[in-house]
């Protein structure tokens, strides 16, 4: 076996792994949400479908989206991998530790988290990742691909926004016990640093899945079928929309 093998199957090459692959997604959420920001845009998606076109359509993108692939594949493979192994070595019948004393309950729940939202990731690929790019229900009569009409008739399904929400949440716990744990993991371990490590950890958690959060529950709940902020909105929402044309 080769030193790099070797490492990369041992417990802290695993976890080495799963920081890098982790951190390197939590980068790809900030550059997602960002994009999906234009959803809000009053410009009957305008902005959107630009956006979404150049992701589809950029040679670069589409080179990065290998990197994504491989981000996610580590990430997931790597972590079931730690998750049944650390459960084949825990000790079962007498329990010397409590657990649930000594770990917070996001760090316990990591790899159910990690499951909900793999299991979010599979259906939002299918629905706009998959359909955008290998069929033409987005293609409108003239021929244009209207990726924003697309999500604004998915974001009226109740059903399809709980699971967002659901997923978002998941995410939040996820990403606060990911966040501290990658840079504990990497070496960065100091009195001073790692309660900010921590802080800068929720406060990145709060607002990439509140901001995702925020985009399903706006049209199910403020706008009409075509995306238009509907009157009966709050006052304070419209005004905000407002300045955000
Ligand atoms: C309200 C929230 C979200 C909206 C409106 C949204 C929208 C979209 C759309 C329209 C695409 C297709 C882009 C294209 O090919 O034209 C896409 C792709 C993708 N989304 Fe999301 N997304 C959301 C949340 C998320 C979250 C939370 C994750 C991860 C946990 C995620 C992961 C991905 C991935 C991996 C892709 C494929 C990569 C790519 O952009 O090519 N998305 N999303």
């Amino acid at each position: 076996m080769s030193w790099i093998t070797k490492t990369l199957t041992s417990s802290i090459g695993r976890k080495i792994i799963m920081a890098l692959t982790g951190l390197f997604l939590c980068s790809f959420l900030v550059v997602h949400l960002s994009g999906n920001f234009q959803l809000f845009k009053h410009d009957n998606g305008l902005a959107f479908n630009a956006y979404s076109e150049f992701m589809s359509h950029n040679t670069i993108i589409r080179i990065l989206e290998w990197g994504l692939v491989l981000g996610f594949g580590g990430h997931i493979v790597q972590g079931l991998s730690l998750y049944f192994k650390n459960r084949a070595a825990r000790p079962v019948g007498y329990q010397v530790n409590h657990i649930e004393q000594n770990s917070s309950w996001e760090s316990r729940s990591m790899a159910l988290l990690g499951t909900i939202v793999l299991f979010f990731l599979v259906v939002h690929l299918y629905n706009f990742f998959g359909q955008l790019r290998y069929t033409d229900v987005a293609v409108d009569a003239n021929g244009n691909e209207n990726a924003y009409a697309l999500v604004v008739s998915s974001f009226h399904n109740p059903w399809y926004v709980a699971l967002y929400v659901v997923a978002q949440m998941a995410l939040l716990y996820h990403l606060v016990h990911g966040f501290g744990s990658a840079f504990h993991t990497l070496g960065l371990n100091h009195r001073k640093y790692t309660p900010l490590i921590q802080a800068v950890g929720y406060g990145f958690a709060i607002v990439v899945s509140a901001g995702f959060a925020s985009m399903p529950l706006y049209f199910l709940l403020f706008t009409d079928a075509s995306g238009e902020l509907s009157s009966t909105a709050p006052q304070a929402l419209q005004s905000l929309m407002l300045a955000l044309r």
